[in-house]
């Protein structure tokens, strides 16, 4: 029952997440057919140089030619592990094929600053490329239709939201990897220790328990005890978590559906001020420079009582020696809207329109993101999957044990199908905004005034 109301939050949340008056309408993938097997077959008579790779699949692999492919990596916890098992797990079905990994920037604004620079260029340097769930519109132009490389099988298999995300004109630009949201981790041993009953449901028990445990941690005589960990250097994830400080206060989500601009109001105002005022209490000084890992690290080391992370960090944390066994994952706390907010996150794969491989580039995209494979990258990663099926696997429920109703229904998607093309700047206004408050270089009145007439222009208001 608990499996089934998972799987139909997850649907509907992705779903109408996913869903804007502007949304192209949902086009029946169609998929090239696919080969039927060839059996390498052994021609006694013929003496010319036996060119395939015997026991390449080339319907699986796309070519049976010796090729090496780019795929820019993940660089961020537990993501590395489960990408370089991938790649060993493809090399064995096509041995003809070297996937070369490159680290990205773990910024992902940089990350797409630099595929643009290489797609301007219609440079073949990058062949298949991590998409990040707010970029299809940005990137469509510069990708190939996977609708034309992969099973339908496999198309009609995955979390049918994240097929509508990632259509552009009828164009599937990406296959879907896996989900994000943004979780309260926290430490149930020192929650207990200083005697409260579970983790914090609004934000004002959170600051009142991070205060009270980092007093208490650092009398015993950790001078590097923090109450509360998060990301808040300029840049999207700062975007990120302000979003949920901001909708789970009532304040709207940037920018509504319907392309009302939703920052300056009194609700987004006030859970602005709030956080800056963690900035140097319960946060660290430099938490405005903080990214993931920079947050993960604190935590992962055992001096955080609370972080807010994305799912993957549930992994690094269980292999912690440091916290192993003591922490727990919660929705993140309400503000004055009564619940909490979790911005969607997750990533997509696509093949550059530019690579000179585009089948063996195609059929690691179809490998990876397909079910034997992504059963296993969700185990490796701790994040949730992207196809449906594995939710009722048991394995996979193990793994991620967060895939929880009340976690997954707060999710809050950004206004990227809104603004589609436009959505870097709006984010990037957003952020620069925010971070602004959290400096203490404006007052969040101000910063939300000129940001709102910033969007304005922007968006042509
Ligand atoms: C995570 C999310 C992604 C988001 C990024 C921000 O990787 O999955 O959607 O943009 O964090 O840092």
């Amino acid at each position: 029952m608990r499996k089934l109301m998972i799987l139909s939050l997850i649907f509907v949340v992705v779903f109408s997440a996913a869903c804007s008056p502007q949304e192209t309408p949902v086009v029946e993938p169609t998929t090239k057919p696919v080969e039927p097997t060839k059996a390498v077959v052994e021609e006694p008579v013929v003496e010319e140089p036996v060119v395939e790779e015997p026991g390449v699949d080339v319907s699986i692999c796309g070519t049976s030619e010796e090729v090496t492919i780019t795929y820019v990596g993940d660089p961020v916890g537990t993501a590395v592990d489960a990408e370089n098992n991938t790649i060993a797990r493809f090399k064995e079905v096509c041995p003809n094929i070297t996937v070369n990994r490159l680290d990205s920037d773990a910024i992902v604004q940089n990350l797409l600053a630099s595929y643009l620079t290489s797609f301007e260029a219609q440079s073949s340097d990058l062949d298949v490329i991590r998409v990040d769930v707010i970029w299809p519109g940005l990137l469509a132009e510069h990708l190939l239709d996977l609708n034309d490389y992969t099973p339908k099988e496999q198309l009609d298999s995955y979390i049918p939201s994240l097929l509508v995300n990632n259509t552009v004109d009828g164009r599937l630009v990406a296959l879907p990897i896996r989900l994000g949201f943004g979780m309260l981790y926290y430490r149930t041993d020192l929650v207990e220790k200083y005697g409260f009953s579970g983790p914090p449901a609004t934000w004002d028990e959170l600051e009142e328990m991070a205060a009270t445990i980092q007093a208490g941690e650092r009398a015993e005589g950790n001078p590097e005890f923090w109450g509360y960990v998060w990301q808040g250097n300029s840049y999207e994830g700062l975007t990120c978590n302000a979003l949920e400080w901001t909708a789970s206060n009532g304040a709207g989500m940037i920018i509504s559906p319907e392309g009302e601009i939703q920052v300056n109001n009194p609700a987004s105002i006030s859970a602005i001020e709030r956080a800056a005022g963690w900035v140097g209490t319960i946060s660290p000084p430099g938490i405005t420079t903080y990214i993931e890992d920079d947050s993960r690290a604190v935590w992962i080391a055992g001096n955080a009582a609370f972080l807010r992370m994305w799912p993957g960090a549930y992994g690094s944390s269980q292999t912690s020696e440091a916290i192993a066994g003591n922490f727990e994952v919660a929705p993140l706390p309400a503000g004055d809207s009564g619940q909490g907010a979790s911005t969607l996150g997750g990533w997509e794969i696509g093949v550059s329109k530019y690579s000179a491989h585009p089948e063996a580039a195609t059929a690691f995209a179809v490998f990876m993101t397909g079910k034997d494979n992504a059963k296993y990258y969700a185990i490796d990663s701790t994040f949730p999957p992207a196809i449906l099926e594995l939710y009722s696997d048991p394995d996979i429920l193990a793994a991620v044990p967060y895939s929880d109703p009340d976690i997954v229904k707060i999710t809050t998607p950004r206004p990227s199908t809104f603004t589609a093309q436009k959505y870097n700047e709006v984010s990037t206004l957003y952020f620069t905004a925010v971070h602004s408050v959290l400096t203490g270089a404006q007052d969040a009145t101000t910063a939300m005034e000129l940001l709102e007439l910033d969007l304005e222009v922007l968006l042509g208001k």
